[in-house]
């Protein structure tokens, strides 16, 4: 049944090399992988610049949280860029109950800790850093090139949308991380929602460090397989939020048959490490069930690596019922669009799981 449900959405080959060589090793997976980043990157999201040598960190708060079980922090991230230095501040939280606590970057609507979407505390209960950033930080969710976009040369076609600079952001907040004791940056993950989700996705489809990257409610030019999707369209998304993406995306407007990428090429580029992709029931907007199929339609990359991608019933999922057991995640939750406490114990129980 899924089998039939896949063929029906006429995606392009994931497993075939450009020049229609088949992918059947995890050293011809390392070769494709970098012509999908390239097609994404090409075409969608627009090319991200090399990483700076260095991104130091000044704590510029410090405080007890949580009744004295954490540590809070503001702490100001400084990298140096082609127009001179750049800087944005995260919020940490770090549990002193751990040694070196597994972290969960995330990158949010908002800068508040705790926060709507955010239980922190609970998270802290359960032995996990938070490192947020608060995305406006970076550069504003419109057209207009300030912060990070104003650092860069960009071109007009190629050029990295809002999305990339988010995902740049971070990645550069594990940079960050990985020179901290109290946090175990080999089990760093990334989260976003909706299109913050988007972003996570495309961070840790590029940044191989993430063991884990968890997309809520990505939906369109996010998790969703974009041929065949209901609700937001490729057409509708690079109409109303061109700047999200590079030039190229408009030439696809109203065309997602003969676009030689598709969603699940993304999902897979985090092969053979944990991802994990949520919907909600009633999000009909960004489309759970092409959000699924993405899913189980990315998972030939993991089995190329001997790990099974998601592991599902031949049917639709079931709403919370998740599935867990695989290199793949998935769970479709009762209710509307929103990083719910509900995702947040998912998440966490699969941490604590895998190890991840
Ligand atoms: C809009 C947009 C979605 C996006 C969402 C969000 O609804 O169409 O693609 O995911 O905003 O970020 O909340």
């Amino acid at each position: 049944m899924l089998k039939e449900k896949i063929a029906a959405r006429g995606l392009p080959a994931l497993m075939r090399m450009n020049d229609g060589r088949a992918v059947k090793t995890p050293d011809d997976w390392r070769a494709r992988r970098k012509e999908l980043i390239e097609l994404l990157s090409r075409e969608e999201y627009g090319f991200t610049p090399a990483a700076p040598d260095k991104v130091s960190g000044d704590i510029e708060t410090s405080a007890d949280a949580f009744a004295g079980k954490a540590v809070q922090q503001t702490v100001r991230l400084s990298f140096d860029t082609p127009k001179g230095p750049f800087s944005f501040p995260i919020t940490l939280v770090v549990p002193k109950a751990v040694k070196k606590a597994p972290v969960f970057v995330c990158v949010a609507f908002r800068p508040n800790v705790p926060d709507t979407g955010l239980p922190a505390e609970e998270i802290v209960d359960h032995g996990f850093a938070i490192a947020n950033i608060f995305y406006k930080d970076v550069t504003d969710d419109s057209a207009v090139p300030d912060g990070l976009a104003a650092l860069y040369p960009r071109d007009e076609k190629t050029g990295w949308g809002k999305i990339g600079m988010w995902a740049f952001a971070s990645s550069r907040v594990l940079d960050y991380l990985e020179t901290r004791e109290d946090i175990d940056h080999t089990r760093a993950a990334v989260i976003g929602h909706s299109r913050l989700g988007k972003t996570a996705l495309w961070c840790g489809a590029q940044d191989e460090r993430f063991s884990l990257v968890i997309s809520n409610d990505s939906g369109c030019s996010g998790a969703a397989i974009s041929r065949g999707k209901v609700g937001e369209s490729v057409d509708r998304i690079a109409h109303v939020f061109p700047f999200w993406f590079c030039g190229n995306y408009q030439a696809w407007r109203g065309r997602d048959e003969e676009a030689p990428f598709d969603p699940p090429m993304l999902l897979a580029l985090v092969a053979p490490r944990k991802l994990y992709v949520c919907s909600a029931e009633e999000d009909s907007w960004a489309d759970p069930e092409s959000e699924f199929l993405g899913c189980v339609a990315a998972s030939e990359a993991w089995t190329i690596h001997r790990v099974p991608g998601l592991i599902t019933p031949d049917e639709l999922p079931r709403v919370g019922e998740p599935l867990m057991d695989g290199g793949i995640c998935y769970h479709v939750r009762a209710g509307s669009h929103f990083l719910s406490r509900t995702d947040w114990l998912y998440h966490m129980a699969c941490r604590e799981r895998f190890g991840v």
